[in-house]
């Protein structure tokens, strides 16, 4: 094997939805994401919901302190004086019933605050102070819309929907109405399950088809208002919903390592979501959701939604996206393609739809012969109890990656 193959130097990658959380997990979580993305769209589901500018600000200056004490312990490598990685966390406001009109505009006037992250009353972790129905936020939205500040959409109903319904009762009782309503919203669907939910997103016009069809069909104001409607909605997809599906979580014993919200779905939901992120689709961007939960409370009678992926991402991407330098069908003009709809999913796609400017870094990745294992769990604290079982255990990996300044 040419040792080209082996190589890949992509632009530093986006995660646009992961879970850092707080206290003793907080650096571990951390620690796994800015080695290799360089900004993340950091959740604001805490114990008690990051629900205004001050908070976030706090939150995120928090997270600064805590990268640079990491890098700064991290012995310097002789050859790589860029052993500090750079990061930025970008932050999500939790909307709440409560949230201003003048909060929003506020948020709007700070470049680190991405959004606002919208949670369906009590549907996932630390979701009570959710919202029951949409019209209850309506000052909100409104604000929103007007400051052009995205929506990020928890997007499943609770209650007594059938847990493997929920998103698609989502899209039919509150997204949809919710589009009609607010039209200019630019709305991220997150952590999408199913193939419905992905077609539906897949249908949304890019702008220059929009306009093609508009001048087409020759209609005037109404069909360019649809135009600017169907722009608007993106969404994010995860490792963990492109691998798994029910019979994964179920068919051999309830794993509760694979349990997260919403619930993988079938293997066509699955096919269709990695259709999508294979395809570079630009309506569709990475967001990994890596949500760490201790141990003990993953395998609990009542066990909690999520999976620390973090440190098996950029290895299974490139599988799935058959870049792996050992798949017999990676002629070096197809691995080009494949690279480049990566690098829509992993880095510009997302970047576009939150119109950030591109990464400063770029990660190198590079396969071994020899393995590396992701280990059984990792202890986050000083207790026993506190360890931290990450998805993949005891697999082994042979990518390595280090981000770096130059390409
Ligand atoms: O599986 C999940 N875990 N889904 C979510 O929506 C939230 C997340 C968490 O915060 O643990
Ligand atoms: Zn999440």
């Amino acid at each position: 094997m040419e040792e080209s193959l082996r190589k890949i130097i992509l632009p530093a990658p986006n995660d646009f939805h992961v879970h850092l959380r707080e206290g003793a997990i907080l650096p571990l979580a951390l620690k796994h994401t800015a080695e290799v993305f360089e900004r993340a769209i950091v959740m604001p589901n805490l114990l008690k919901p990051v629900a205004t500018v001050a908070e976030a600000l706090l939150y995120k200056q928090n997270i600064e302190t805590i990268w640079q004490a990491i890098s700064e312990k991290k012995p310097a490598e002789a050859d790589s004086p860029e052993s500090s990685p750079l990061f930025s966390p970008l932050m999500a406001l939790y909307l709440t019933e409560n949230t201003s009109y003048e909060e929003v505009q506020k948020a709007a006037k700070e470049p680190a605050i991405i959004g606002f992250k919208y949670y369906p009353e009590g549907v996932t972790t630390n979701a009570a102070s959710g919202i029951r129905q949409y019209t209850r936020v309506a000052a909100a939205l409104a604000a929103m819309e007007e400051f052009d500040m995205p929506l990020l959409v928890h997007g499943e109903s609770g209650g007594s929907v059938d847990v493997f319904d929920r998103e698609q009762h989502f899209l039919d009782t509150t997204l949809l109405p919710l589009m009609q309503k607010y039209p200019k919203l630019r709305i991220t669907l997150e952590h999408v399950s199913s193939k419905k939910a992905a077609d539906f997103v897949a249908s949304m016009q890019s702008p220059a088809l929009a306009l093609q069809a508009c001048s087409q069909q020759n209609e005037g104001n109404q069909n360019s208002q649809n135009s600017q409607r169907t722009q608007r909605l993106k969404a994010t997809l995860t490792l963990h919903h492109l691998l798994l599906t029910r019979n994964d979580l179920l068919g051999t014993g309830i794993r509760p390592h694979f349990y997260c919200k919403p619930i993988v779905k079938r293997e066509e939901d699955r096919q269709a979501l990695l259709a999508y992120a294979r395809l570079g689709h630009e309506n569709f961007f990475f967001g990994s959701d890596s949500a760490p939960h201790p141990m003990y409370a993953k395998e609990a009678a009542v066990g909690c939604a999520g999976l620390f992926t973090m440190p098996v991402i950029i290895e299974n991407l490139l599988k799935l996206f058959e870049i792996d330098a050992d798949s017999p069908k990676n002629s070096l003009s197809k691995r080009k393609v494949r690279l480049q709809r990566l690098k829509a999913f992993l880095v510009t796609n997302g970047e576009a739809h939150y119109k950030l400017a591109p990464n400063k870094s770029f990660l190198l990745v590079e396969k071994h012969d020899r393995a590396e294992y992701i280990p059984n769990f990792y202890c986050f604290g000083k207790n026993e109890k506190d360890r931290l079982v990450p998805f993949q255990a005891g697999q082994p990996c042979y990518w390595r990656f280090k981000r770096i300044l130059h390409a």
